[in-house]
C-alpha cells in the first residue's frame, strides 16, 4: 500500500470527531456531540464542551478503529485541528493527538479548521481544483477563501465582521421561538413561506469587499417580530423564516460568486453547517450555472464539524512532503488561515 492512513481528530467546538483515510478515501467519521447538553443554554458552553470532549476522545477513537476495521498499529500519521475555535475545547484534541503520535511513533500535524473544511469535499468529490473559491459558513465562521492549493496555500478574502451566518440562523430561531440550533429549524420553516414576504436588509450587500455583517440584519428580524407581538396579531414564522433566510443566502451567494469573478476562478465549494441549507444550495446552483461556474457542496456529514476533514487535510500535508508539527504546537483559538 502507498498511501498513508492518517488519524484526525477534530475537537474545536462542540463536536468530538475521529476520522481514518487512507488517501482521500474515507475509512471511518465517527462524531459525539455535546450538543444535547449545550441546548438548554441556548449555546455552546465552553466548559461544559471541554469536558465533554475528555470523555467522548478514547471511545471514539476507538470506534472509529473499529469502524475501519483497523488498529493502532495501522496508522501512519495523526492530524488535529489546532485552531481556530473554543481554546479548552482545541487542547483535549491536541493533547490527545500528541500523546497517540507519540505513542504510535509516527508524525504529528496540527491543521487549520477552515482549512480542513476545504479539504474535506475532496473525500467526496475528488482532487479540488487549483484554484478554487470556498465559502464556509457554520455557527462559528463564515468565510471566504481562495484556495490555490489546501495543503500549502489558502487565502482569506473576507469574513463576518460580526456574527457568523449560523449564529444569525441560531439567534432568529430563538426569537421566533424554535429550538436550538435553529438553523434546520428554520430551513423546514421556510419552506411554507415566502422570501420576499419582507424586505430584510441586506448587511455589506454593495460596500465592494468580500466580508459579511450579520447582526442588523439579525436585529431587524428581532425588531419586526417585538412589534408584531405587540399589536396582538400573530406572527407569521415561515414567512420570517423565509425571508431572514432569503436575505442571508442572497448576500452569501452574491459575494461568493463576485469572488469568483474578481480572481477568475470557475469552481466555488461551499462547506460548514450552512451549507446544509436548502436554499443556499439551490441559489447557489441557480447563480453558479448563470456564472459558468461549478459547485461543489459536500454532504452534509461532511460540511459540519467532523474528523475526516481533518484527516483528509493531513493526507494532503503528508502527500506535499509538508514538515510534521513538533509535541509543542500549540492549540490557538484564534488562529489565521
Ligand atoms: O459546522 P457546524 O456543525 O458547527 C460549527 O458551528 O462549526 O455548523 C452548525 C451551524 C449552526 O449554526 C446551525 O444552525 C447551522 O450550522 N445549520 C443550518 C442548517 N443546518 C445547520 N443553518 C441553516 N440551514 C440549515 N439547514
Ligand atoms: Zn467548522
Amino acid at each position: 500500500r502507498d498511501e498513508p492512513i492518517v488519524l484526525g481528530i477534530e475537537t474545536s467546538c462542540d463536536e468530538t470527531g475521529v476520522g481514518i483515510v487512507r488517501g482521500h478515501t474515507l475509512l471511518a467519521n465517527t462524531i459525539a456531540s455535546s450538543m444535547d447538553e449545550h441546548a438548554r443554554f441556548g449555546g455552546v458552553v465552553p466548559e461544559v464542551a471541554s469536558r465533554a470532549h475528555l470523555e467522548a476522545m478514547t471511545p471514539t477513537v476507538e470506534s472509529a478503529l473499529t469502524a475501519a476495521g483497523l488498529r493502532f498499529s495501522d496508522i501512519d500519521a495523526v492530524a488535529v485541528t489546532a485552531g481556530p475555535g473554543l481554546a479548552g475545547a482545541l487542547l483535549v484534541g491536541v493533547a490527545a493527538a500528541k500523546a497517540y503520535a507519540l505513542g504510535l511513533g509516527v508524525p504529528l500535524y496540527g491543521v487549520n479548521h477552515l482549512a480542513a473544511h476545504v479539504a474535506v469535499d475532496q473525500l467526496e468529490h475528488g482532487p479540488l481544483p487549483k484554484p478554487a473559491i470556498a465559502l464556509l459558513v457554520s455557527g462559528g465562521h463564515s468565510s471566504l477563501l481562495l484556495v490555490p492549493d489546501v495543503a500549502q496555500d489558502v487565502i482569506s478574502l473576507g469574513s463576518t465582521v460580526d456574527d457568523a451566518a449560523g449564529e444569525a440562523f441560531d439567534k432568529v430561531a430563538r426569537v421566533l421561538g424554535l429550538p436550538f440550533p435553529g438553523g434546520p429549524y428554520i430551513d423546514r420553516a421556510a419552506r411554507e413561506g415566502s422570501g420576499s414576504a419582507m424586505a430584510f436588509p441586506r448587511g455589506k450587500y454593495d460596500d465592494g469587499t468580500l466580508d459579511f455583517s450579520f447582526s442588523g440584519l439579525k436585529t431587524a428580524v428581532a425588531r419586526w417580530v417585538e412589534a408584531r407581538e405587540a399589536s396582538g396579531e400573530p406572527v407569521p414564522v415561515a414567512d420570517v423564516a423565509a425571508s431572514f433566510q432569503e436575505a442571508v443566502v442572497d448576500v452569501l451567494t452574491r459575494k461568493a460568486l463576485q469572488a469568483c469573478a474578481r480572481y477568475d476562478v470557475k469552481d466555488l465549494l461551499i462547506g460548514g453547517g450552512v451549507a446544509a441549507n436548502s436554499r443556499l444550495r439551490a441559489l447557489a446552483q441557480e447563480r453558479c450555472d448563470a456564472a459558468g461556474v461549478r459547485l461543489r457542496v459536500p454532504r452534509p456529514g461532511l460540511c459540519t464539524d467532523n474528523g475526516a476533514m481533518v484527516a483528509a487535510l493531513g493526507a494532503d500535508l503528508v502527500a506535499a512532503g509538508a514538515s510534521p508539527s513538533t509535541l509543542r504546537i500549540p492549540a490557538d483559538s484564534s488562529l489565521p488561515i
